[in-house]
């Protein structure tokens, strides 16, 4: 079937079905991918597969179990893939842009699983939505060019209900994807351009991945007791007097953290997310949530050979409820590490004195911002509303389902949205008629009645922070707003909005406007909440480009 008599098709089943529509089945059958196609010509071929495997993660004991992305390059250039070594996580995907890349993935588990590329904009049948995960033994062929400009990706499982669990146990790996532009910067290289992946996890007395399915981890999140840095914890790293690039990832599951340094030295990013900024920012600490990148500029010169910096996430509060802030959440039970506490992430230590590194370019790429006269709904902007019910936290008052889209997630190719994400705690059941401004009221960890909170599991008692991503291309912070709580105050310094992005933290009470464009591609894009957790429970839906 062609996609316009899918379309008709598609348009027939909305008009039959009132608020909610199928998606039509060529969306499923026509762009199943099991076999190349005949008229792509990759410059880049790569074999991947997801197994079980064993390594030494922690620094004695057994070796941990875990699920694993191999890759072998079988056409293009052999660094396109990087294994750092004796690591859960995949090899470091390095594409350029323009490139055409075809992926076997083999699926080698005794589970279903599929691979999302996180950041980048490629066709539906190549983006790992859920309707593709394989079976064990099954392939998938993934063909996409590399559209992105120069940045940092994600990529990482996206089976539906087994995400949070997968990615838990090993299924991600970091993608970098260079281009032209900034060839032409004087960016640190090679030795001196490193992953930051960061992510918790909680290992048993045998050294065994601990993942928890109880009730309390699923509505808030599932945290780590032990912060690992590319796969290792106590993470160091022995620089030159020069500065790096340094890569980082929030590849946790829900776990949410503050950037900084020990000695207050600020924090100067080059990029956020899939793309360069237009010039660098400095903060006093950066914020990143499951499924951000931030590139961060960091520079050790004119420091003496022996001097020791940390990076700490520092504390701060107001991003879960104020019950469970209070309890810990879950740290009381598992002697673990709270949603918002102080501690270290990674030592850097300087071993050697240079005098050749690059200096912080003033400008980096050209870079057009998009404002709210670029999209063609300013007066009415798509809503994205994120409420919270006893095990279901939603968005739109509803839950994902493979095959539905509403009205309002319909969007007609090469369009720029205006997209409004806010919380909705009428939609909590709990608390009838108790809108934004009650969320609002009940943000961060400011509600002195502890009654409050003791309730029920509903509404705006739930309101807690949720890093909304949107597949397919990056899209542009036009606004935020928020209640001036302690808790906001302790976190709004560091979110950096001048750059492209494909997920942005919303904290409780507040309300953030974006310009997303849809361009390129027809097909079925999922929007989901990155708390792992939240997206397993069907914190998710999908844009249909039409
Ligand atoms: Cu990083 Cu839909 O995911
Ligand atoms: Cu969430």
């Amino acid at each position: 079937m062609s996609i316009d008599a899918g379309r008709r098709r598609f348009l027939k089943y909305s008009a039959l079905g009132g608020a909610w529509a199928a998606c039509p089945r060529w969306v499923s059958a026509e762009t199943l991918r099991n076999a190349p196609t005949a008229g792509f010509h990759p410059d880049v071929e790569l074999d991947f597969t997801a197994k079980l495997a064993r390594v030494e993660i922690l620094n004695q004991g057994p070796a941990t179990a875990v699920q694993k992305f191999f890759g072998t390059v079988r056409k293009g250039p052999a660094n396109s893939l990087v294994q750092l070594p004796n690591n859960y996580l995949g090899p470091i995907l390095n594409l350029q842009q323009g490139q055409k890349v075809r992926v076997y993935f083999t699926n080698q588990l005794s589970e279903a699983t599929i691979i999302h590329w996180h950041g980048l904009h490629v066709p539906q049948s190549s983006d790992g939505h859920p309707m593709y995960t394989i079976a064990p033994g099954e392939q998938y062929v993934y063909e996409f060019e590399v559209r992105n400009p120069a940045g940092t990706s994600f990529y990482h499982s996206h089976a539906h209900n087994l995400t949070a669990e997968q990615v838990y146990r090993g299924l991600s790996g970091l993608i970098v994807v260079r281009d032209v532009e900034e060839a032409k910067l004087d960016l640190p290289e090679g030795d001196y351009d490193l992953p930051l992946v960061i992510q918790d996890r909680s290992f048993d007395n045998r050294n065994q991945l601990r993942y928890v399915h109880g009730m309390p981890q699923r509505m808030m999140g599932f945290l780590g007791d032990t912060i690992l840095v590319n796969g290792k914890p106590n993470a160091g790293f022995q620089v030159k007097s020069r500065a790096y690039r340094f890569r980082a990832l929030n590849g946790s599951n829900s776990r949410i953290y503050k950037l900084g340094w020990d000695d207050g030295t600020p924090l100067t990013a080059i990029a956020t997310d899939a793309g360069l900024l237009a010039r660098p920012e400095t903060r006093p600490y950066l914020m990143l949530a499951p499924g951000e990148r931030i590139d961060l500029w960091l520079d050790f010169s004119g420091r003496a050979v022996g001097s020791k910096l940390t990076l700490y996430s520092l504390p701060y509060s107001g991003a879960m409820p104020a019950m469970y802030e209070r309890m810990g959440h879950g740290g009381m039970m598992h002697g673990g590490i709270h949603q918002g506490a102080k501690f270290p992430i990674a030592v850097f230590e300087v071993t050697e004195k240079v005098s050749d590194s690059p200096k912080l370019p003033e400008k980096l790429v050209p870079f057009r911002r998009l404002t709210a006269a670029d999209t063609d709904n300013a007066d009415s902007p798509l809503p994205i509303a994120l409420s919270m019910q006893p095990m279901r936290p939603l968005l739109n008052g509803m839950s994902f389902a493979m095959d539905r889209v509403v009205e309002a997630e319909k969007v007609p190719l090469g369009s720029i949205k205006k997209i409004r994400i806010f919380h909705d705690h009428s939609r909590g059941g709990h608390r009838g008629g108790m809108g934004m401004m009650g969320g609002m009221r009940h943000g961060g960890d400011a509600d002195p009645n502890p009654e409050h909170d003791m309730g029920g599991m509903g509404g705006a008692m739930m309101n807690m922070a949720h890093p909304i991503h949107l597949h397919g291309q990056q899209y542009q912070i036009l606004s935020r707003h928020a209640a001036d709580t302690d808790g906001y105050a302790s976190v709004k310094d560091g979110f950096i909005d001048s750059g492209w992005k494909d997920t942005v933290l919303v904290m409780p009470g507040e309300v953030v406007e974006i310009a997303k464009p849809f361009q390129d591609y027809k097909g079925l894009f999922l929007y989901h909440c990155h708390n792992l957790e939240h997206e397993d429970l069907g914190m998710m839906r999908q844009f249909y480009v039409y």
